[in-house]
């Protein structure tokens, strides 16, 4: 059973706050359906142009187009898909606010979107067909074609995940990017081996890309694929991982899987908002983020000063904090403690200590890693392994979009993921 809370288009003004729209706010509970996947009736792709939100510079809205041009397939693996829902990432107002990862002007942004598949890919052996519903998480940016906030995107069939029926399309929606962040995270930065989960076997990443041409992985994120070669630096069964922002989406899947995985978490955030659905997660142990001195010696204390593994989600300061929970010795035979951060790391490092950021373009550069990791969500979904977030949906299709980001700047969709309908 999935929850859903719908944010509809009729806004009310908030009384308090002139300024701010308040929206009523529906629950909805979709029941659980037993088909294996989707297809939907495709009507015809329509001409040349399309509805899109176009950034025209840092700092401003997305502004509504009616002309947009519609995106062409150039590459025999890609396929057209249908924008039914757009999952948003807290990168879609931090990209403009920040005046970062806009490659040109004007851009078309968006990192998660779930849709109808209009045109399959011409590669044999390719497992979508037009028709099927599918989500993608679009962590290949740089390719305008494939942004989200469009009506019609571009993706790579080893790319889009298929949506089984037992699943919400919308929450599938806002799942993609944050799943890639976490299975990389864990699965290459630090090694895993995903293949232990017994209810849903998933990918031994390491093993998979040694058999990877190395040339076909962008240089700039090569080593940190190959970081995990050794074994012995590899977490196994019993060892502790610290999540810092656990209740993040991105957390709240590395969480999981993690915990599947045989780890033992530890997991550092709100915990009067968070603690039950963390609980209910899979965390070992809570630990409130408000007090980090005590959050420290909480985390030093339960694993005797022995923590090997440490994913940070929030940022440099938070990163710097679980520094301070490591041991830093390197062991005797010869593995090391491992902090990886997925929004910034310590300033000042210890080089007893590997550092870590998520190796993001694989997931979009090679089709062999690309293709392990969605059709293992794929089967963790239908199989409903892994507990997808709660989400607030936004009616309102594109014009919805920047209220909606809004709302997300502000911190009022706390741990939940705002998901735009465009159906
Ligand atoms: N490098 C990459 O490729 C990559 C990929 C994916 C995500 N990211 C980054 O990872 C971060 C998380 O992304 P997401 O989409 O998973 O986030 P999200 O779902 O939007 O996360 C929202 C959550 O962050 C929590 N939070 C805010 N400040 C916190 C703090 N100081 N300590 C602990 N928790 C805090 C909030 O909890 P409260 O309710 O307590 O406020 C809220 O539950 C973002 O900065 C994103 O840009 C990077």
């Amino acid at each position: 059973m999935t929850t859903i809370t719908t944010l509809t288009a009729t806004a009310t003004l908030d009384e308090k706050h002139p300024a701010i729209y308040h929206h009523e706010l529906l629950i909805e509970q979709r029941e659980n359906a037993h088909t294996a996947s989707r297809t939907v009736q495709t009507t015809q792709t329509p001409s040349v142009v399309q509805r899109a939100l176009l950034l025209h510079a840092a700092q401003q809205p997305y502004t509504l187009v009616a002309d947009h041009a519609m995106p062409t397939l150039l590459h025999k693996d890609e396929i057209l898909i249908k924008v039914t829902a757009i999952g948003l990432n807290p990168i879609d107002w931090k990209g403009p606010a920040f005046n970062f990862g806009i490659p040109s002007l004007p851009w078309v942004n968006g990192r998660d979107l779930a849709g109808v598949v209009m045109q399959a890919a011409e590669t044999t052996g390719s497992r979508l067909r037009k028709g099927d519903l599918v989500l993608v998480p679009s962590t290949d940016y740089r390719d305008i074609r494939k942004a989200a906030f469009q009506e019609y995107a571009v993706a790579t069939h080893f790319n889009a995940a298929k949506i089984p029926a037992s699943s919400s399309t919308h929450a599938s929606a806002s799942v993609g990017v944050a799943f890639v962040a976490a299975i990389l995270a864990l699965g290459v930065s630090f090694g895993l081996d995903l293949g232990v989960i017994s209810e849903c076997p998933g990918p031994n990443l390491p093993e998979l890309l040694s058999t990877v041409d190395v040339n076909t992985i962008p240089s700039d994120v090569r080593d940190e694929c190959f970081t995990s070669r050794e074994k012995i630096e590899r977490p196994k069964a019993g060892d502790w991982i610290a999540i810092w922002g656990a209740s993040t989406t991105t957390g709240l899947i590395a969480l999981q899987i993690a915990r599947k995985a045989g780890l033992k978490t530890i997991c550092v955030a709100d915990i009067a908002r968070h603690g039950t659905k963390l609980h209910a997660a899979g965390a070992d142990i809570l630990v409130d983020r408000h007090d980090t001195v005590r959050a420290v010696e909480i985390i030093r204390g339960v694993t005797g000063g022995k923590l090997r593994y440490a994913v940070d989600i929030v940022g440099r300061e938070t990163s710097t904090l679980l520094q301070a929970t490591l041991d830093p010795e390197i062991a005797s035979d010869g593995s090391h403690a491992h902090l990886l951060g997925l929004t910034g790391l310590p300033k000042e490092r210890d080089e007893r200590i590997i550092y870590h950021t998520v190796p993001i373009k694989l997931f979009h550069s090679s089709p062999e890693v690309g293709e392990a990791m969605v059709t293992w969500l794929e089967r963790l979904l239908e199989t409903q392994t892994l507990e997808l977030p709660e989400i607030v949906r936004a009616e309102g299709g594109l014009e919805g979009v920047n209220e909606a980001l809004e709302i997300l700047r502000r911190g009022d969709a706390s741990g939940k993921r705002i998901v735009v309908s465009l159906d």
